[in-house]
């Protein structure tokens, strides 16, 4: 009979810090912290962060375990209490029985048949980027694609699932999205905080910055009560809504979190994976070629349909491996409800779980040559004996992403529009550096310059 070790007894990073223990290390370098970790210590480990439990866990079948076998013993880590703040109680923090009403609520207009319902109106929001690209085509002007990338599918987010809603805000919902999440960081990285009540001049900013993301998606709600028409779209959807038992509808503070969180959700991630991408594919000429090819010899030069995309392989390759290279969201975390037994350990109730994506993506011992871009280790041949959660961009279990097929159609759309018309050179002078917020942005704006493929 194997022995359960005690939860004091799993390694932990050497401190750098008496008080603070492994919290400073865990504020400053991130993601390098976890990479470092992975390799000096291993696959499981303990955090000392003073007030809190804290494991890291980077082992797909525990990832699998946690995510899938034993959610039921799982809620949201303590970093979602940050984003409750901003988000509210939407589909992304909330927990038990609520989330799962609201999640079946909103899952229909995640339906195959609705995302192809979807397919015209993704195309003409992302002909809109298309035509400024092709504004700047051939002109040496270096342009910021992350800003057009941003656009694109702040407007598919918009267009589709709330009926453009959302006034012409691009500007505004950039830098709202930006404070937020900054601010969501700094509560994570600051567990220790003052009173609520004690008005320090950050703590007025952020405020400022709730108030206005209140003034943007409660006036969406209002504008939407206020028409006559009728839209078959997401909000309507959710307002229309009652539950099952009591027949009343969801409150306006409860549309406004979850519209919210689904707006924020579903339009940066996929502007990271887009533009992380392009990147990719301009730093690998060969791959891009092989890409060309494909979309060439498929398509013919037609426009993107919900059928002929599915011929497309490579292009899935390409982004799947994009997506291992850079996540998009690049950690999730559980806390146990009861304690637990991870690989031998006894985890106790109410220990945070990281499961940081990137640092899975990124192990040498499941992937060979990790930090290549080789979208060819997702064809089936290669992937087909590779572990479910050795690549989990999209989370898993009951939790898993909703948007995850959405943001793969729009991806597919976006990548053959532009790709069909245009060469991409990021300019040399881009550093890929990272920048992990909530999402793993890039931390310099990308410039390229663009050139019509002849
Ligand atoms: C490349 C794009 C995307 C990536 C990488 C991504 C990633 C993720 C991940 C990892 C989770 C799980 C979080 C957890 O387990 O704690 C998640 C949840 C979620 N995502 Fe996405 N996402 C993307 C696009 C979208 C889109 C397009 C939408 C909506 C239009 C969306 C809406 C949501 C929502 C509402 C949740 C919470 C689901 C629930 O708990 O029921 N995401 N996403």
């Amino acid at each position: 009979m194997s022995v359960i070790k005690k939860f004091s007894s799993l390694p932990h990073p050497k401190t750098s810090n008496l008080l603070f223990g492994n919290l400073l290390q865990l504020r400053d370098a991130k993601i390098n912290f976890f990479m470092e970790n992975r390799k000096t210590i291993g696959n499981i480990y303990r955090l000392r962060i003073p007030g809190k439990k804290i494991i890291v866990v980077t082992q797909p079948e525990w990832v699998k375990y946690i995510l899938v076998d034993n959610n039921k013993n799982y809620t949201k880590s303590f970093a979602y209490d940050s984003i409750k703040v901003f988000l509210g109680n939407g589909l992304l923090t909330s927990e038990g029985e609520f989330w799962k009403r609201q999640r079946r609520m909103a899952q229909p207009a995640f339906h195959k048949e609705k995302l192809q319902l979807m397919f015209q109106n993704m195309r003409t929001q992302i002909q809109k980027g298309v035509d400024v690209l092709e504004k700047n085509a051939d002109t040496n002007k270096s342009i910021n694609l992350s800003e057009i990338l941003y656009k694109i599918t702040l407007d598919v987010v918009n267009s589709t699932l709330f009926y453009n809603e959302v006034e012409n805000t691009t500007n505004e919902i950039y830098n709202l999205v930006s404070k937020g999440n900054e601010y969501i960081i700094d509560r994570v990285n600051n567990p220790i905080r003052l009173p609520n009540w004690i008005q320090t001049p950050h703590r007025k900013k952020e405020q400022a910055v709730l108030k206005a993301m209140d003034d943007v998606f409660f006036g969406v709600i209002d504008r939407r009560l206020n028409k006559k028409e009728q839209h078959e779209d997401l909000l309507s959807m959710l307002m229309d809504a009652r539950d099952e038992e009591t027949g009343k509808g969801m409150s306006k503070r409860q549309l406004r979190d979850e519209i919210l969180t689904i707006f924020i959700a579903g339009h940066e991630t996929t502007q990271i994976a887009l533009s992380w991408t392009l990147y990719l594919l301009s730093q690998n000429k060969d791959k891009r070629d092989l890409l060309y090819a494909e979309i060439d010899e498929k398509l013919e030069g037609a426009t993107p349909t919900s059928q002929n995309i599915r011929s497309l392989h490579y292009l899935k390759q390409v982004i799947d491996e994009s997506m291992r290279c850079f996540p998009p969201a690049w950690i999730v975390g559980r806390k146990t409800i009861e304690k637990d037994v991870i690989n031998g350990y006894e985890i106790p109730e109410e220990t945070n779980v990281i499961m940081p994506i990137y640092v899975v993506h990124h192990d040498e011992q499941i992937w060979e040559n990790p930090n290549h871009f080789l979208p060819e280790r997702f064809s089936f041949e290669h992937y087909k004996d590779q572990h479910k959660y050795a690549y989990f961009p999209f989370g898993g279990g009951p939790r898993l992403c909703i948007g995850n097929n959405f943001a793969i159609q729009e991806m597919q759309i976006a990548l053959i529009m532009i790709l069909q018309k245009f060469r991409i050179e990021i300019n040399d002078d881009f550093i890929p550096e990272l920048d992990p917020l909530v999402t793993l942005r890039p931390k310099n704006a990308m410039f390229a310059k663009v050139y019509k493929r002849k």
